[in-house]
């Protein structure tokens, strides 16, 4: 199976922390505002849950998807303060019963190739709420940035190795937005421009 985490799932936070420190924490905690009270939320890739302890109790109906059952047994064991539904199945094979007024895809897309990456997109646009928050927390490279090219390469072969992910860089998902018409209404930079969160309003 591609994109298996789940060897890699115990040590997953103990990793990320070691190395970006609280960067991939501060960069989805940065975009959770933008989630009002009493909304349906679909998050997609969660990882080991810990995201979902930051919620505020606020009468959010949660979807969390994952593909790894490491990871979401895991998140099981986290402290809920909203309803949350686990659902283990890998994106592609989700179908949404109803659009959500939020997405939040945490460190999803740099998975992805570019054509997976754009069929993802294409479904989790059509599953989003016209006026809905797409919350992205993501890496972002910068080609002059000899530092970032060696990082992304000895992340993207460790990841290959132990959790046979199918990407071999990262996407353009700026652009992605761009040809959707979303519309950024925050964006922040993390780890000296390496990290990047925003959010983006569905118009159309
Ligand atoms: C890089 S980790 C990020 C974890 C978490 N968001 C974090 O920031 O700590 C990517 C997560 O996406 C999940 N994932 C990868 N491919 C997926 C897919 N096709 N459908 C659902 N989840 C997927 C993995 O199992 C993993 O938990």
């Amino acid at each position: 199976m591609k994109n298996n985490y789940d060897t890699i799932a115990r040590y997953y936070d103990f990793l990320s922390r070691t190395i970006f420190r609280r960067s991939i924490i501060n960069a989805q905690v940065c975009l959770l505002s933008y989630i009002k009270p009493n909304t349906s939320v679909l998050i997609v890739g969660g990882g080991t849950g810990w995201i979902l302890e930051k919620f505020q109790p606020a009468g959010l109906e949660i979807t969390y998807v994952e593909i790894s059952e490491s990871m979401l047994e895991l998140s099981k064991k986290r402290i809920q303060h909203n309803n949350v539904e686990f659902i283990h199945q890998s994106i592609e094979d989700f179908t949404p019963s109803h659009q959500y007024d939020i997405i939040l895809t945490p460190f999803l897309f740099d998975n992805f190739s570019a054509t997976n990456a754009a069929a993802i997109f294409d479904k989790l646009h059509a599953s989003l709420k016209t006026g809905g928050n797409w919350l992205f927390a993501d890496f972002i490279d910068d080609p002059k940035q000899l530092w970032q090219q060696i990082m992304l390469k000895t992340m993207y072969l460790f990841f290959k190795v132990f959790a046979r992910i199918e990407a071999g860089k990262l996407n353009d998902m700026d652009d992605l937005f761009s040809r959707y018409q979303y519309q950024k209404i925050f964006e922040k930079f993390h780890y000296g421009r390496f990290i990047y969160s925003a959010v983006y309003r569905k118009e159309v």
